[in-house]
């Protein structure tokens, strides 16, 4: 049964029961988890990003597609030189809708509409929300400094990003960054937003696949957990505060090369972190929520508790509170 109070236009477009989209999350956002989100009434995701060859991630669609009838999403980070492939297989196996981040979706919204999907653009700014709507894009996600994960340099935080994105585009807008409850939710959709984008939460429910070590260091967390690395290179990464963040902040300081620095932050650090549980030499990508974060939870708890207490939330405010 979907929900009246929390039924945006957002559940129409992708056709989905309420306005919860899994973020794409490289090397966790696999079959399993996409599967529990779509199958909870959200808008599950596979982070294409963890595949190296079209065979790899066709075989991880087919698994979502055996595991849940409902639709879900590809996440395509555009700067990847594999976002070709990555965007023609998901349109050769029919899948509902994808998601285009880091990177301008000018050259991709035209092509996966015709080829029968949805497509949502991952934006950090009101400027870059008026690009991606030119372009064409189905929907926007609008993504706060307090994600966790790649951010912008322009650092603006979700409270003040998504009403700006809200006025300045009209297509549905998607709230990411600091989101993990009823509040969130709530609060979204009154910022203007038609739904939620949530990473870190998803990252600790029974269905995520992702080492228990990683899980347990977003439990362990507080408010001032994460940190930004990279932002001397123009590209800020969130994750949780770790004895590599503090190296990388420390060679930042120091001002060594790009070069330098890229062995502490490639891609290779986030994966030993997420698939091995090495919270030294791997780097846990986090949003700032994490301080809220405080026990594992199934997806359809986490989905039914924020249902629920939006509507509740949302009745009271009708009531004048
Ligand atoms: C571990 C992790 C990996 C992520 N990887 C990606 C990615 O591959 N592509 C992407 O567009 N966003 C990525 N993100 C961002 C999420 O999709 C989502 O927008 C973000 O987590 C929302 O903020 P929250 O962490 O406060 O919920 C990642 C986030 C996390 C926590």
């Amino acid at each position: 049964m979907g929900s009246q109070l929390i039924h945006t236009r957002l559940c129409d477009l992708l056709g989905i029961e309420y306005p919860i989209i899994e973020g794409g999350m490289v090397w966790i956002s696999e079959a399993i988890l996409a599967a529990a989100v779509s199958n909870a009434g959200g808008l599950g995701q596979i982070a294409a990003g963890s595949f190296f060859n079209a065979d790899d991630l066709r075989k991880e669609i087919r698994k979502a597609k055996d595991l849940t009838g409902k639709p879900f999403s590809i996440n395509v980070p555009l700067l990847n030189p594999g976002a070709d492939w990555m965007i023609e297989t998901a349109l050769e196996e029919k899948v509902k809708v994808i998601t285009t981040s880091a990177g301008s979706p000018a050259r991709f919204a035209r092509k996966i509409k015709e080829g029968g999907a949805r497509v949502l653009h991952v934006v950090p700014s009101a400027r870059l929300a008026r690009k991606a709507d030119a372009a064409g894009v189905d929907a926007i996600v609008a993504e706060g400094i307090e994600a966790g994960g790649h951010d912008s340099p322009d650092e603006i935080t979700s409270l003040v990003l998504i009403p700006q994105v809200a006025d300045a585009v009209k297509v549905p807008v998607v709230a990411a960054g600091g989101i993990a409850d009823a509040r969130g939710l709530a609060a979204a959709l009154a910022l203007g937003a038609s739904g939620v984008q949530m990473g870190t939460r998803f990252v600790v429910t029974r269905e995520c696949q992702v080492h228990p070590n990683f899980k347990r260091a977003i439990i362990e967390a507080q408010d001032n957990g994460t940190v930004l690395t990279a932002r001397s290179l123009g590209h800020p990464v969130r994750v949780l505060k770790n004895s590599l963040a503090e190296k990388i902040l420390e060679l930042e300081r120091k001002g060594v090369s790009e070069a330098e620095l890229f062995e502490f932050i490639g891609p290779g650090r986030t994966r030993k972190a997420a698939l091995e549980g090495d919270l030294v030499e791997g780097s846990m990508m986090s949003g700032q929520i994490a301080g809220m974060i405080r026990d594992e939870k199934s997806v359809k708890e986490v989905i039914q508790e924020m249902v629920r207490g939006a509507e509740e939330i949302i009745k009271k405010l009708n009531q004048g509170n």
